[in-house]
């Protein structure tokens, strides 16, 4: 039966680390000792990084650990990176390296940015007349832009800041609803903080000019901001990522496949997640398991690349596939278009620890390199799913590598391992196979030369 307080707890953010996981272990757990020794096992041995890390968050009380891999030899515009990967499904960064050794052979990935803008809304209520704020609009835009320096001025040096700001009237939300939309560039920063305290001050600056514009009457200077806050949809800040060959290179594959077979094959997968939102859904998903792990080594945020990439993933009010396929003129091309919004400096990037080794790993790349980077694992990700859906199937390379993951679940020893793993070196690996076979080598020591 598992344990649970009979009373909530006050002041638990007020205790000591060691109150905070003595209360957790005592309240939660059936042997307190052992889990206090397992959660302050986690601790960094040094100190001050633990402190670092202890101030990432709230009512730490450990650390969670994920496997840093990483992708060597990936090839991007020209240059060869060795690519961070934070992910625990077994078999992708297998599956990454895997496809970009193959188009290492074809030229490698060809990545570019579109675009790096980036938006921000303010949200207000205003019920004088339409006219008199358009009227207002262009000494509001002077002193947003005036009271916004202070904040600005370091950005712009940097050849970032505020590049359009309009204001977007939408009754048919709400009578009187307003917006302040706002376009931005914040160069190698992701711009989070930047961009809401430009919009906060914005905020403020509207509410100063409608409160006293002597050409209000006193009703009309009634201004009720809603909300300041950064949109995490960029579809402004996009990259482009593409491999390209011709048909005939692409080689053979299992079974006899040909190449042009395969390419048929392969775009027709591509077609099928371009229409079947279901399709859609896990093929995204697989080019999420590359971009999130290089985003999450590199400290940013994969909730807001995440967002972003679904709802551009149904900018035309249908989910559909993020890359797209084409063959023409014998020639076979496979792309990702991306939003995504990242930073190389500031936040996350800069104080966590290993970020800041995965940056220096890829050469301190700029933010634009970053987005690069990113799509390239993304779509590499992407054809080494598609390669194997359309030939042997996802199952033989998945449980090749989640068989470690079985049988460290079975509490196999490390010679039960070798002899596991040589058995289904030619064999389909099913969880059941491999129980059944390692019950075959703890009953039958001998036969296996196994010492017990
Ligand atoms: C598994 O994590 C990802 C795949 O399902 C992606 C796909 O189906 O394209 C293999």
């Amino acid at each position: 039966m598992s344990k649970a307080p009979k009373q909530p707890i006050a002041g638990f953010s007020k205790l000591s680390k060691v109150g905070k996981i003595k209360w957790i272990v005592e309240n939660f757990f059936r042997d307190p000792e052992n889990v206090m020794k397992e959660l302050t096992g986690y601790w960094h041995h040094n100190e001050d990084q633990q402190k670092v890390l202890d101030g990432f968050s709230e009512n730490t009380i450990s650390n969670f650990l994920l496997p840093y891999g990483v992708a060597p030899n990936v090839m991007i515009n020209g240059q060869y990176y060795c690519v961070p990967m934070v992910i625990e499904e077994s078999s992708v960064v297998a599956a990454a390296s895997s496809a970009a050794k193959f188009w290492m052979d074809r030229g490698g990935f060809q990545a570019r940015v579109i675009s790096m803008i980036k938006k921000g809304q303010v949200h207000f209520i205003w019920n004088g007349p339409h006219q008199k704020l358009i009227d207002l609009f262009p000494a509001l835009k002077l002193a947003l832009y005036e009271d916004v320096k202070i904040h600005t001025a370091n950005m712009e040096q940097r050849g970032g800041g505020i590049t359009r700001i309009e204001l977007l009237s939408m009754p048919e939300v709400e009578q009187g609803y307003y917006q302040l939309d706002v376009d931005l560039e914040t160069c190698d920063s992701m711009g989070a903080n930047f961009i809401n305290t430009v919009l906060e001050s914005f905020a403020q600056t509207l509410i100063r000019l409608i409160e006293t514009d002597p050409a209000f009457t006193p009703v009309e200077r009634q201004i009720q901001v809603i909300m300041s806050i950064l949109s995490n949809y960029t579809p402004d800040c996009l990259v482009r990522a593409e491999v390209i060959c011709p048909i005939a290179d692409l080689g053979t594959f299992a079974d006899g496949l040909t190449a042009e077979e395969f390419a048929d094959k392969f775009a027709l997968a591509v077609r099928i997640a371009r229409h079947d939102p279901y399709r859609a859904t896990t093929h995204n998903k697989g080019i999420f398991n590359g971009i999130d792990a290089v985003v999450i080594a590199t400290g940013n945020d994969f909730r807001a690349v995440e967002a972003c990439g679904h709802a551009y993933a149904a900018r035309d009010g249908q989910y559909r596939s993020l890359s797209d396929c084409e063959m023409k003129d014998g020639v076979f091309r496979f792309w990702l278009d991306i939003p995504l919004s990242l930073g190389t400096v500031g936040g996350l990037t800069t104080l966590h620890p290993m970020a800041k080794r995965s940056l220096e790993l890829l050469g301190e790349p700029t933010a634009r390199e970053l987005m690069e980077i990113v799509a390239s694992v993304g779509l590499a990700q992407n054809f080494a799913a598609l390669r194997s859906l359309v030939t042997t199937g996802i199952q033989q390379g998945h449980m090749k590598m989640h068989l470690m993951n079985i049988l460290v679940n079975m509490d196999a020893s490390e010679p039960e391992k070798d002899l596991v793993q040589v058995h289904f070196s030619d064999k389909v690996v099913t969880y059941q196979g491999v129980r059944e076979y390692l019950e075959k080598i703890r009953t039958q020591p001998a036969t296996f030369a196994v010492k017990p």
